[in-house]
């Protein structure tokens, strides 16, 4: 690797990023989205903060269990039953890993941890040497460092790294910092502290002055080779440092970072996808690498320069990140062997009984849209999950609106064998189609959120509606998919109610996603009626 130095990459998507308002997701989420980061080539996942909640615990050692290449750590206040929560979590894992943390400015010490700084040393070092009786990695992060006092700063990084931590992070928790302040820091405590050598400094970086990807690379300059970041930069407020855009500045601008990750860059795209289609937060067509024009090329002018030669507007090819280039085109007449291959080469390797069950989907949707392109695949593969046993599903439906008349809709859902109907009316088909489906499953929700948007261009494009629906204990979201816009906006409400009556999505459990969440009334699908008519309208 040329003498180049690498750059250990630790994700934190599944704690920092999953405590921001609307991403949260249940266990097989947090499963499936830490496959896929491993996959992506993360050297540290952050899956939780175990004592948060019994959720939280779950989720940290269900991952510590079903990752392999990646060191899993959870994070945990210093104190004793959080440490002893961390590593219970986290101890099945092949590379386990607690992550301590302190604040160390005088405004956290007075104001919210009311110790003098002397106790915080003390407590620092008794709990890294706590956790090093029981993990044989131990994370301490000294947090708000970009506002503590460098003196201060240096004498506990030196006690915590003598008292057997071997990686110390220092983040700019608040989104402070400058990418002069980070330099000044990093560089301060790796000339100043006799034993930096003996452990690993990190960076984590908040976004709040849209400083936290400039910061991270500046702290990585100074010497830091750990670097915190989340997928899409998700997380706390603003967010913390995107983690595709630290991959590509290292790949794109070696000249000017010369390190090297373990990342396969071609996986961010299809992680970035995983993301989005878990959480149904669309994505800033405007977002760096992953965005939906982060490749477009719009005006003649660069159009025309790109055929002549990509490099006179393309830094980075979309090859590079996984942005698919080709659009191979499938239709009613493919076979079960063309739609699994298309399957494989777009990155999903699923089982046979998966595949099946997608085939009949693709074929149905073949009746109905003449050509099937690859973002109708994803669509259709990220829109619909394997039913359990308490999934409601959609069995038929029958509506009839217009501008001169009330809508009503009859609406057929399976539970299992059984069928059950209900008729409702409304000020337009998808509020009526929504109100018979609570009638049948009484259940009463509140609609937060409706969102409907085409997958392709054309007139007979998908329709994919993301909605989110909230019963007093927490809120789900849902997605569908159709050429109807009625039966997506079906789908994606069945998708939500079933995530909603399973027990295994946290209801409730930090408070952070709830009381973060807007307030729901039992009665939101009437308070909403305007905002559905307008998407049924289309
Ligand atoms: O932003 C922060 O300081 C943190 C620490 C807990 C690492 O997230
Ligand atoms: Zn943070």
């Amino acid at each position: 690797m040329d003498n180049k130095e690498r750059i250990y990459i630790f994700d934190t998507t599944l704690r920092d990023g999953e405590q921001a308002p609307g991403y949260s997701m249940n266990l097989d989420e947090k499963i499936r989205m830490a496959q896929q980061l491993e996959s992506l080539g993360v050297d540290i996942l952050e899956a939780g903060f175990a004592i948060a909640s019994p959720g939280d615990f779950a989720s940290v050692q269900a991952i510590s269990r079903a990752v392999q290449d990646v060191t899993v750590a959870s994070l945990s206040r210093a104190l004793e039953k959080d440490i002893n929560a961390a590593w219970e979590a986290v101890k099945e894992a092949r590379r386990p890993r607690i992550h301590t943390f302190l604040a160390t400015s005088d405004l956290h010490l007075e104001y919210k941890l009311k110790m003098s700084r002397e106790q915080a040393l003390e407590k620092a070092v008794a709990m890294v040497r706590y956790a090093r009786n029981l993990c044989g990695e131990v994370e301490f992060s000294l947090e708000d460092a970009t506002r503590s006092d460098l003196d201060y700063l240096c004498q506990v990084v030196e006690a915590v790294i003598k008292a057997g931590a071997q990686v110390v992070n220092l983040p700019d928790t608040v989104g402070y910092a400058t990418p002069d302040d980070m330099k000044r820091m990093v560089g301060s405590v790796m000339n100043r502290v006799p034993n930096v050598d003996k452990a690993i400094l990190a960076v984590h970086c908040h976004n709040d002055l849209g400083l936290a990807m400039a910061n991270t690379l500046a702290g990585l300059q100074a010497g830091a080779r750990q670097a915190e970041c989340t997928l899409c930069g998700i997380g706390e407020r603003a967010g913390n440092a995107a983690l595709e855009e630290i991959a590509m500045a290292l790949r794109t601008r070696n000249d000017a970072f010369p390190f090297y990750s373990n990342l396969k860059t071609e996986e961010i795209y299809r992680s970035a996808r995983v993301l989005t289609s878990i959480t149904g937060v669309k994505m800033n067509p405007s977002k760096a690498i992953v965005g939906a024009n982060a490749f477009a090329h719009e005006s003649g002018i660069h159009q025309h320069g790109m055929m002549a030669n990509s490099l006179t507007y393309e830094i980075m090819t979309p090859e590079s990140v996984g942005v698919l280039t080709t659009s191979l085109v499938l239709g009613k007449h493919s076979g079960q062997h063309a739609f699994e291959k298309r399957l494989v080469d777009l990155g999903y390797g699923l089982g046979k009984e998966e595949v099946i069950r997608l085939f009949g989907e693709f074929k149905s949707l073949a009746d109905r849209k003449k050509t099937i392109t690859d973002r109708d695949i994803i669509a259709l593969v990220e829109s619909t999950s394997k039913p359990s046993s308490v999934t409601w599903e959609l069995d038929s439906f029958v509506v009839n609106s217009g501008n001169m008349m009330t809508s009503t809709a009859c609406v057929t859902l399976k539970k299992g064998e059984k069928k059950f109907q209900e008729v409702a009316c409304g000020t337009g088909p998808v509020y009526a189609s929504l109100r018979a489906v609570e009638k049948i499953i009484r259940h009463p929700f509140g609609l937060e959120d409706y969102n409907l948007q085409a997958v392709t261009e054309h007139r007979d494009a998908l329709g994919e509606v993301v909605v989110k629906i909230s019963d007093g204990s927490g809120i789900y979201r849902g997605r569908g998919v159709s050429t109807d816009v009625i039966e997506a906006s079906i789908l994606a409400c069945l998708a939500a109610i079933n995530r909603m009556l399973d027990e295994s999505v946290p209801r409730n459990v930090t408070g952070v996603k709830v009381t973060s969440a807007p307030n729901f009334s039992n009665d939101m699908l009437s308070s909403h009626s305007d905002k559905q008519k307008e998407s049924s309208d289309e």
